[in-house]
């Protein structure tokens, strides 16, 4: 077992861990519908099942990626994944990396992504139930590990920096971070405390950017981000803020 039984962090209420399991974030949803507190933590060494954003698969490999998923109970979701994405940085930052940040919430090494957050909510009409906040983050995965198609793009905190990590410390290190901000955003009901700490990792301020969401895509230079996490593109003579979707630099910028 890479983690504590027993983190004395403040909000973190329950951790339940398994060898293998489908994905920490299904997990997490039973245990949202059987009542389990916000700060449940679901940790796995192995998932069979992870997934990712829009409906790709996660992997995670035994001894290698730090795979868990937090159970929260919000008043609202807007900016949570921001909130996780900057979490992460600082943990990483902490043990010494250079984090990028692509909005929403991927997580990169230079141009590689090291690490994902899938944050599923759910509701009852208009009533926010419960938020599960999936994240994945590569930490001792070789470059044979990733499949070929994914070499080019995904990296781990081995490859980028030669030494192996304790998946236990990086994950006590983003929960010490995590629920004071968390905490922090539920008080003041939006992210401008940390718009600024957000921007200056941005991967994509200043550049040409596509964002898709289904068949949409709108294109633009990235401006920043406002303090309900929304992207503000410069386009067409004005400004369009964008909500949700996935954004990559345009081809002219990589
Ligand atoms: C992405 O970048 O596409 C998001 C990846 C999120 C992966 C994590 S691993 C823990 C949790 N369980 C899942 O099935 N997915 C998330």
């Amino acid at each position: 077992m890479f983690w504590q039984r027993k983190m004395e962090i403040p909000g973190l209420k329950k951790i339940l861990s398994y060898e293998t399991i489908d994905s920490t974030n299904n997990q997490a949803k039973l245990l949202a519908q059987d009542g389990y507190p916000e700060g449940t933590l679901v940790i796995a060494e192995e998932q069979t099942k992870g997934r990712g954003r829009k409906g790709r698969s996660w992997i995670s490999l035994p001894g290698k990626s730090l795979t868990f998923s937090l159970l929260l109970r919000p008043p609202q979701n807007t900016s949570l994944a921001l909130l996780c994405a900057l979490s992460c940085a600082w943990a990483l930052e902490e043990k010494g990396f250079y984090v990028l940040l692509r909005w929403p919430n991927d997580i990169l090494l230079g141009d590689k992504k090291v690490g994902g957050i899938l944050v599923e909510s759910s509701f009852s009409g208009d009533d926010l139930l419960y938020v599960i906040m999936g994240v994945g983050i590569n930490v001792n995965e070789t470059e044979e590990d990733f499949p070929p198609s994914l070499r080019e793009r995904a990296t781990s905190l081995f490859l980028a920096s030669s030494c192996q990590w304790q998946r236990g410390e990086i994950l006590k290190s983003f929960l010490s971070f995590f629920f004071p901000a968390y905490f922090a955003w539920k008080e003041k009901g939006d992210f401008s405390p940390w718009v600024k700490d957000y921007e200056k990792r941005s991967s994509l301020l200043g550049k040409e950017v596509v964002v898709r969401w289904g068949k949409e895509t709108v294109q633009g230079i990235a401006r920043g981000i406002k303090e309900d996490g929304s992207l503000v593109l410069e386009n067409c003579g004005g400004e369009t803020l964008i909500s949700w979707g996935e954004a990559t630099l345009h081809e002219d910028q990589k």
